[in-house]
């Protein structure tokens, strides 16, 4: 006879507030559409099987579940099959190590709903992957819409729900240059050397994430060109420390032309996600439609990933 258990977590877009988050600044985000789903099935004798994965995302994730052990209480950490289905794109900046986390979570309590007890274990689970997570990633995977963190590393951030407005994004991602572990640490050291270039940037993009949650706090969509600035704002300093690429710039740049009110990249960067957005729906549609034919072979060779997203 075998049980199984599941859980799933949830893809998200940081809209403003990443790497600040991590030095305890505000952050924002949405939670996507798109999910991690893990499946655990017990098997006799008892342990751990990955048989879907090739052997490096093997090695990989057989040590994640060692780091993981001690987090869970003993009785419910039991072994098995894992298989996940994820419509998620993986390692492009939308959250699927955390959502992968919050999946895992899940399962292995038994499909609880208790949000804080998934969050708190996803949350410690995330350490392996990035060291040092602020924990706005996860709680977009558990939570489910647009939310304000207010990070105080290492405990949980304070999640928020914000009213927002319409808003209408052409999302992307480009290829990585760089881990989200290496981007965060390449910062953390920039800060503890006392970079002072470094201390400022960071704090000024807390600044920017702290006005565009009181802007989306109102509720008043006639303030969405207001967002767009603060995104070309962000995206400026975020460059300026180095985490944007030249791919990151081209497509933020086409959208811009294409009439996007702004835009710029989503979670850690040195490629990865990013957000253009729009006014209003056709604006969304036909800038997405010229970013595709511009960017139609990278597509096709699956190096860069685009869509619509409207909330
Ligand atoms: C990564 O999606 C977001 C970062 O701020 C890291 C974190 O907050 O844990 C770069």
């Amino acid at each position: 006879m075998s049980s199984e258990r599941a859980g799933t977590g949830r893809g998200k877009l940081l809209l403003f507030g990443e790497h600040a988050a991590v030095y305890g600044h505000p952050a924002c985000g949405l939670s996507l559409d798109s999910t991690m789903r893990v499946r655990i099935r017990e098997i006799v004798p008892s342990r751990w099987r990955l048989p879907e994965l090739d052997d490096g995302n093997r090695g990989m994730l057989g040590a994640f579940l060692e780091s993981a052990e001690p987090l869970f209480p003993k009785e419910l950490f039991r072994p098995g099959e894992i298989s996940v289905e994820s419509t998620i794109p993986v390692g492009m900046g939308f959250g699927s190590s955390a959502a992968w986390c919050a999946a895992f979570a899940r399962a292995i309590l038994g499909g609880s709903t208790d949000r804080e007890m998934v969050w708190e274990k996803a949350h410690r689970a995330e350490e392996f992957f990035h060291g040092t997570p602020s924990g706005i990633d996860t709680g977009l995977a558990i939570l489910n819409g647009l939310y304000a963190f207010t990070p105080s590393p290492p405990r949980l951030p304070g999640a928020r729900p914000l009213e927002g407005f319409p808003m209408h994004f052409v999302v992307g991602a480009v290829p990585r240059e760089g881990s989200t572990r290496t981007l965060v640490g390449d910062l953390r050291r920039r800060i503890e050397s006392k970079d002072p270039e470094a201390k400022r940037l960071v704090e000024e993009l807390g600044a920017l994430s702290r006005s565009a949650i009181e802007i989306l706090a109102t509720g008043d969509s006639a303030r969405i060109g207001e967002i767009g600035k603060l995104a070309d704002e962000a995206q400026t300093l975020l460059d300026r420390l180095g985490l944007s690429t030249a791919a990151l710039d081209t497509m933020i740049g086409i959208g811009r032309k294409n009439g996007a009110l702004g835009g710029k990249l989503s979670g850690a960067g040195g490629g990865g996600a990013f957000y253009l957005l729009f006014e209003d729906l056709a604006g969304a549609d036909r800038a997405y439609r010229a970013i595709a034919d511009a960017v139609r072979n990278r597509i096709d060779r699956g190096e860069t990933v685009l869509f619509r997203y409207s909330r």
